[in-house]
């Protein structure tokens, strides 16, 4: 009997909003890779938040830095300069391209954000486009615009009409891509590897044909790094394994450590394409959230965390792939860096995260077939290791 736990279901249940398919438990602690729920028990974490919490939870210097803001100044808005937001940009831009950043709360709100850049770039060129490419499967989230550029028409169907001009091509027809784009595409939007449909990889030459296509037209390449950025695929961003830059990328999730944060960096030839007036927030790049991501970022970068999750992720793939050798219920194994996928042949993810949860480990049912592994960059070989051998019993155990 668990009062507390009981307590904050009940609340939930007649307060809160129903749109969200709670697993059943309430954390009340983290720390590192563990956290703890209302009845003192301990949990290893291979969530992270849904990939926000790259340092691991309240990381000593995420916290410190959080404290020592919010006890000096939270809040001014953008009215007047916002010193963690300058250094935040300059760190940003000295570590992707040369360009310029817009601050945001949200990964939904990042992308709108360079929706509009690349809309309002080619008004001032004098020739309005509206037409935004994007890739089927692809999640770039939840606000109306954001949602049109999703390509999952499920999602779309209560809430039609979504806003005109967005189509979609097949995850891995670089020709089908090259054919959409032409001279009314404002901008092509891709996730590198789909994070929501289930950690699928969109192919370089998908990619290649999407700068190429870009480059022939004019469009904008929108790269949403809102989950595969700050180093989850073992790169600090992951267009960084392509050879291919964007024109704007956009980020949120792991940026601030759990401090909910957003950014989109725009290639200096499109950065003039706002100007006063144009796009804003009140919070957007705000003190508490600007300090809380340095002390990340600078974290991520000074101790390589992207080439130790590179690392760990190759181990950790070919782990995965040979405890699972035969398990008939997975079908494959898949992944970059510590953005890792189990393939199910059939939709039992919630049993098994479920399964796991029993046994202390944390895993994302991300699709009613996929469980989804997004652990912390922090993480160390045998804690790793001891997670997936517990995901493998559970899926084990589903097949029998
Ligand atoms: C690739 C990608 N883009 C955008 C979003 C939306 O981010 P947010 O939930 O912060 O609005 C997500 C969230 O999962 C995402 O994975």
């Amino acid at each position: 009997m668990d009062e507390r736990f009981e307590l904050i279901e009940s609340l939930d249940a007649e307060y809160g909003l129903q749109t969200f398919n709670r697993l059943p438990v309430a954390f009340v602690r983290g720390e590192g890779t563990r956290l703890w729920d209302t009845a003192g028990r301990e949990y290893l974490d291979l969530v992270s938040g849904l990939g926000v919490t790259v340092l691991g939870h309240c990381h000593p210097a995420v916290t410190e830095a959080i404290r020592e803001q919010a006890a000096r100044l939270v809040h001014t808005t953008n009215l007047y300069y916002v010193e963690p937001q300058a250094r935040l940009a300059r760190l940003l831009v000295e570590n992707s391209f040369p360009g310029r950043c817009f601050f945001a709360n949200s990964g939904a709100e990042a992308n709108e954000g360079a929706l509009k850049l690349a809309r309002k770039y080619h008004y001032l060129e004098g020739k309005p486009r509206g037409k935004v490419v994007c890739i089927e499967g692809a999640f770039h989230g939840r606000t109306l615009a954001t949602l049109s550029a999703t390509g999952q028409p499920a999602k779309w169907e209560p809430f039609k009409p979504v806003m005109p001009g967005f189509e979609h091509v097949a995850l891995d027809d670089p020709g089908a891509l090259s054919d959409a784009v032409d001279e009314e595409t404002a901008a092509v939007m891709l996730e590198l590897i789909q994070g929501e449909s289930g950690v699928r990889p969109v192919s370089s030459e998908v990619i290649s044909a999407a700068r190429e296509a870009c480059d022939r037209t004019g469009a904008l390449l929108l790269v949403d790094e809102v989950q595969t950025g700050l180093g989850r695929t073992g790169k600090l961003f992951a267009y960084q394994h392509y050879g291919v830059t964007p024109d704007v990328m956009t980020l949120a999730k792991g940026i601030a450590n759990g401090v909910p944060a957003a950014a989109f960096i725009v290639a200096s030839e499109f950065a003039d394409a706002l100007s006063p007036g144009d796009h804003g927030s009140t919070f957007g790049g705000g003190f508490l959230a600007c300090s809380a991501a340095l002390a990340t970022m600078e974290t991520v970068i000074g101790e390589d965390l992207p080439g130790k999750a590179g690392r760990l992720g190759e181990l950790l793939l070919e782990r995965l792939r040979s405890m699972m050798e035969g398990v008939p219920l997975v079908t494959g194994v898949r992944g970059s860096g510590l953005m890792l996928a189990v393939q199910l042949e059939r939709d039992v993810s919630r049993q098994a995260v479920l399964a796991c949860l029993e046994r202390g480990v944390l895993v994302n049912n991300v699709t009613p077939d996929v469980v989804r592994l997004l652990p912390p960059l922090i993480i160390g070989e045998e804690e790793a290791t001891r997670g997936a051998r517990v995901l493998a019993d559970v899926l084990k155990g589903l097949d029998d």
